[in-house]
């Protein structure tokens, strides 16, 4: 049983169906065909708006060309020091942006607050030998799990306008938020103050689904040659476009998002009920983050299920991991099985009487 991420799992049906039909025949290269320009029209009644949208294969490649477009090589671009931007992409986002850095703050769950982003923004020393702020970028869902609400996301939008700041949202897990919250696409971006968003669909049931749609036009304007230099202008882009419509057709994709948030939920509900497991913060979306015993990671370890530790700089800060505990992450997909959720559960409470009847 692998709950160590949500990319584990192969792509959808829907999404592998609408790959075989846009394979047939010939069609204009590099997204300048049908499909494509159908899913452009579709993302923008997703959205409510005319946006652009730009197709990449990797989060990486759509964060790096995202935070590209919005900073330029002398400013500073502010995220969660646990963000995947700073901490999982080997550089790429400074290394498009050529020269430009990334300044990680601390933050519960890996979640920025607006006061905290502000009074960073605020202490910064205004000179041409301090680089300026010039972007925001925050995860949804954050690198903990957790997600901004509504007016969390206002709030860091409010901030960013004041301070002159292009703001980012890296949506590798956009579906698992937007179910969790209950809101519109739109509401849940540009009506907030999202600039630019990365969105993620790979992990949600996709191949290589990933886009980035700009909501503010001139963020937009060097982004085709942009793609083109990090090799993101995909030669048989209908072939990437289509898993967009497997994704959307049918709400398919908020269908995934509910199924493997409702079994992240199911974990979490049943790991509560285990003696000496405790939460590092709660599951808001599909991930969830228990601080359990050493005893029982050892035990769920022999019954071969694969998950990941995690770190505990984001965790509040009364908080600690004890000596005999470790705090893992163990993340549900669209693909999840109840019965092995159900299983992972039934280990873990029979790990933890075995060890109270030794
Ligand atoms: C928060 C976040 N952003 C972006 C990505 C996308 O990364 P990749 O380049 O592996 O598609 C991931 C994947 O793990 C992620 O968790």
């Amino acid at each position: 049983m692998n709950f160590a991420s949500d990319n584990i799992v192969g792509a959808s049906a829907p999404v592998l169906q609408a790959i075989v039909q846009a394979n047939a025949g010939a069609m204009a290269a590099y997204g300048n065909d049908a499909v494509s320009q159908r899913v452009r029209e579709r993302f923008n009644e997703i959205f409510e708006r005319e946006i652009s949208v730009f197709f990449a294969t990797t989060g990486t490649a759509a964060n790096a060309l995202a935070l590209s477009s919005a900073v330029p090589p002398y400013g500073l671009c502010i995220c969660h020091r646990e963000a995947h931007v700073i901490d999982d992409e080997c550089g790429a986002p400074e290394f498009f942006m050529h020269g430009a850095k990334l300044a990680g703050l601390p933050g519960v769950g890996a979640k920025l607050r607006a006061e905290d982003v502000a009074a960073y923004l605020t202490s910064l020393p205004k000179a041409p030998k301090q680089m300026p702020p010039k972007a925001l970028s925050i995860s949804q869902v954050s690198e903990g799990g957790l997600v901004y609400g509504l007016n969390e996301l206002a709030a860091l939008g409010q901030v960013c306008r004041e301070h002159g700041l292009s703001f980012h949202m890296d949506g590798a897990r956009f579906a698992n938020a937007l179910v969790a919250l209950g809101c519109t696409p739109a509401e849940m971006t540009w009506k907030q103050g999202i600039d630019i968003l990365s969105f993620g669909a790979t992990k949600n049931g996709g191949l290589m689904a990933e886009a980035i749609v700009v909501f503010k036009p001139e963020l937009a304007e060097a982004l085709d040659y942009r793609s083109k230099r990090a090799g993101q202008i995909i030669s048989k882009g209908r072939l990437v476009a289509a898993q967009f419509e497997g994704y959307f057709a049918e709400d398919h994709w908020l269908a995934n998002a509910r199924h493997a948030n409702r079994m992240a939920k199911l974990l979490s509900e049943g790991l509560m009920q285990v003696p000496g497991v405790r939460f590092a913060w709660p599951t808001e979306a599909n991930e969830v983050f228990p601080i359990i015993p050493q005893a029982l990671d050892q035990a769920l370890k022999a019954a071969g299920i694969l998950y990941h530790p995690w770190t505990e700089l984001s965790l509040p800060e009364a908080e600690r991991v004890g000596e005999t505990e470790v705090l893992i992450r163990l993340v549900a997909s669209w693909a999840t099985r109840e019965e092995d959720v159900r299983k992972l559960l039934e280990i873990a409470s029979s790990g933890v009487s075995r060890q109270a009847a030794e």
